[in-house]
């Protein structure tokens, strides 16, 4: 049996409002759904960007009651019955129209980072890894670059200054992973911290907490990244070094 319920989502661009409609809603579906029926019954100009509605591909993230969500994973029976469910765009990066942003900034962080670098002596079939090692990427490979937990990272939620020196969570835990692969020849640690913006990060696991892949962003990449720079930072040797200027 289908119910009416109040929805009352973003429209326009940054200088936008909310506009209230009612909507039915079925048993079973989630607030993509919702969206969808608004395109087809009431707004056919609603923007709203999505893919596979499967939590896969990571396009169709939002912000559903203030909290950053992918919209095809988000229940409508996980809302109260007489609960509005306001829908606005992520408020971290541009707003294009309506629900969807322009998340460029990501690419550009993601460019930032210098690839993979194996010593160019190794050759085909010379990689031999510990398990551990081989298992510890595949948690932050299950990433589907949504950019929930850049969205939701207070560095650059409200600090558009911070954008230029600060990678986010995301690409924080990419340097993270090329820095702990044992056949990656850079050092990656004092990059990390100059060029990526790691002190500005204070651990508050906001970004775990959104993560829909439920990669522990903060204690298997970030926390073990600060460790390894704290590591280089203070040991006595490199210091020496820096000083006689033999690094
Ligand atoms: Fe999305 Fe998680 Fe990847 Fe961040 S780490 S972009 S929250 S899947
Ligand atoms: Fe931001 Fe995550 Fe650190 S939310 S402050 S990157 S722990
Ligand atoms: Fe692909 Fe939601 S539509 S993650």
């Amino acid at each position: 049996m289908p119910t009416e319920r109040t929805f009352r989502v973003w429209r326009g661009g940054a200088d936008g409002e909310l506009a209230e409609y009612t909507v039915e809603v079925h048993e079973g579906e989630v607030v993509l759904d919702i969206l969808h029926r608004l395109q087809a019954t009431q707004t056919p100009d609603l923007a709203v960007r999505w893919n596979c509605k499967a939590g896969k591909c990571g396009s169709c993230s939002m912000e559903i009651n203030g909290r950053p969500r992918l919209s095809c994973m988000a229940r409508m029976s996980t809302f109260e019955e007489d609960e509005t469910i306001i829908v606005t765009p992520m408020r971290t990066f541009p707003v294009i129209r309506d629900l969807v942003c322009d998340v460029s900034y990501n690419y550009q962080k993601a460019r930032e980072i210098p690839s993979f670098t194996p010593d160019p002596e190794t050759r085909p079939g010379d990689f031999r890894m510990q398990q551990s090692d081989v298992e510890r990427p595949q948690e932050f490979r299950k990433c589907i670059e949504c950019f929930l937990c850049q969205d939701v990272c207070h560095v650059i939620r409200d600090h558009e200054e911070n954008k230029r020196n600060f990678s986010g969570p995301r690409f924080l835990m990419r340097v993270a992973e090329l820095e702990m692969h044992p056949k990656d020849t850079e050092d990656r640690r004092m990059v990390a911290q100059e060029e990526f913006g790691m002190g500005y990060c204070n651990i508050t696991k906001c970004c775990t907490e959104v993560c829909p892949e439920h990669i522990k962003i903060t204690d298997n990449a970030l926390i073990p990244l600060k460790e390894r720079v704290a590591d280089r930072k203070y040991d006595p040797v490199v210091w020496l070094g820096d000083k006689i200027g033999l690094r």
